[in-house]
């Protein structure tokens, strides 16, 4: 099984951004806890980061053929992003989006998400946690699914 890790904008920059929202782990840090926890549940990890929407299209559709799913962070993309929102949906994977932060309680434009509602689930407010629960319910939606 292979998962696709996607991290939106700005995110290549954890560990110097506002550690209240966002913990103290830096992107690299972040992808090796998951790393970890995907060998834990047997399933390859393609990790992404870019502050380009339209080269994370890129990425989903140069990779979709060899994924079965998207574990993505889309960042600041959450709010607006149509196009990655189309790009998500035409790769046809289930995908799990996820927030280092609460978006919920942060300001008004923050709690919409234009992904959500094409995600299985959304994890968001537990730090580097939430990137770990939404792998292990991306992988344990797959395995159902192909049983
Ligand atoms: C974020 C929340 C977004 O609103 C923000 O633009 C980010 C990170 C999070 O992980 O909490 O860059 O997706």
């Amino acid at each position: 099984m292979k998962i696709l890790v996607i991290n939106g904008p700005n995110l290549n920059m954890l560990g110097r951004r506002d550690a209240a929202h966002y913990g103290t782990d830096t992107l690299p840090a972040i992808e090796r806890a998951l790393a970890e926890k995907g060998k834990s549940l047997g399933c390859k990890l393609g990790f992404f980061q870019s502050n380009h929407e339209g080269a994370i299209i890129d990425f989903i559709q140069a990779n979709t053929d060899e994924a079965d799913g998207i574990l993505i962070n889309p960042a600041a993309l959450t709010h607006y992003g149509y196009s990655l929102r189309d790009a998500l949906v035409d790769s046809g994977l289930p995908v799990v989006e996820v927030h280092l932060s609460d978006i919920q309680s942060r300001e008004e434009w923050r709690k919409i998400s234009v992904i959500s509602d094409i995600a299985l689930k959304q994890f968001s407010g537990l730090k580097t946690q939430s990137y770990i629960l939404g792998l292990e319910a991306l992988v344990e939606h797959i395995k159902g699914e192909k049983k």
